[in-house]
């Protein structure tokens, strides 16, 4: 009975050692299972007179009982420091400052086609769109440029196996408008155009954006007023115009437009190759086989056109000196654009 209780006392010490299940699950092995010491002990009862075995055996019970206790505690506490341990570790700390929603914004591209829209809507101009998908009527022919004119060689068309193409310019949208529309008409066409060229200032896709008006007393004058107007605008300063004399087979005359450089108030600079102008848009008064072609009597009706480059308003507004910048979509680029 005496080394019964030491063993009871190693076993009670063994089981409050246990720092973890599986340790503790091997000494109730090791004292209460088949052929644990404790079990050991009760097989031998067997061999010992019944007086013997009735005080024995009561005594061995009450240290298996005993036992048992102390596992079933230690099992608790350790099952509860398990859950602990995991509640910690899956804490989340609700005073912790938030990660934020990155805010997004509007691409330069975009602002800057907003803002032109927005100047020539306070001059009288309506918005009018048309498709990115054009046939050859639409891009070329109702433009004064059939099929063998020399002019097309300076579109890199992109076309279809059906024959449709991707527009060149936001002009087919004039002939659109003009054959649906109703006179007079004073209207802008923003949009995408496509040509077949990349460099530092040319990407496949760009942006143009369109002016036509059509009335009965309209002159090259009102469109100088109108682009002066415009140019004043989106500067937020008065600038030079100069016209030089251009060509285009749907205006008649045609000139190209420099702006006074925006960078050195014409001085000369890098940007304007010492200059002092930069070459901004087309423009020219709509010629009477145009009109013809969409159902307007040119004995009755003139009008003005010019077509201007979104993204060179872009980079020139923010001073951007690559174009395809704008086409990357690296976000450390624009997010420049986002504040105000
Ligand atoms: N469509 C011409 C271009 O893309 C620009 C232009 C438009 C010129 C309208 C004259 C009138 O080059």
């Amino acid at each position: 009975m005496q080394d019964l209780d030491s063993l009871t006392r190693d076993l009670l010490d063994r089981i409050d050692a246990c720092t973890d299940l599986a340790a503790l699950e091997s000494v109730r092995v090791a004292a209460l299972g088949k052929k644990g010491q404790i079990t050991e002990r009760l097989k031998t009862l067997g061999k010992l007179s019944p007086d013997e075995r009735r005080i024995a055996g009561a005594t061995i019970n009450r240290v298996k009982q005993q036992l048992v206790d102390a596992i079933e505690g230690r099992r608790g506490s350790l099952e509860r420091e398990l859950v602990e341990r995991e509640l910690l570790a899956g804490r989340i700390d609700v005073t912790l400052p938030g990660r934020g929603e990155g805010q997004g914004g509007l691409h330069p591209v975009t602002r800057t086609r907003l803002r032109m829209e927005k100047i020539f809507r306070q001059a009288g101009f309506t918005v009018a769109e048309g498709p990115e998908v054009e046939d050859d009527f639409h891009n070329f022919e109702a433009l004064n440029i059939p099929a063998d004119h020399p002019a097309r060689a300076m579109h890199d068309t992109f076309y279809f196996p059906d024959g449709r193409l991707l527009r060149t310019h936001t002009s087919p949208v004039q002939i659109r408008e003009m054959r649906n529309g109703q006179m007079p008409m004073r209207i802008i066409v923003p949009g995408r155009v496509y040509r077949c060229d990349s460099d530092m200032t040319h990407t496949p896709m760009f942006h143009q954006i369109e002016g036509l008006v059509i009335d009965e007393n309209i002159s090259f004058a009102n469109l100088k007023a109108v682009l002066a107007h415009f140019v004043e605008q989106f500067f937020e300063r008065a600038r030079a115009l100069r016209f030089r004399p251009s060509y285009f087979p749907f205006t008649e005359p045609s000139a190209e437009v420099d702006i006074q450089c925006v960078f050195c108030d014409g001085t000369g600079c890098r940007v304007c190759k010492q200059t002092g102008w930069l070459e901004v848009l087309g423009c020219g008064m709509v010629h009477p086989n145009v009109l013809s072609a969409c159902g307007v009597d040119p004995g009755r009706w003139q009008g003005y056109a010019f077509g201007m480059g979104i993204d060179r308003m872009a980079m020139l507004r923010y001073s951007v000196n690559d174009l395809r910048l704008f086409f990357e979509n690296d976000l450390r680029f624009l997010r420049q654009f986002n504040r105000g």
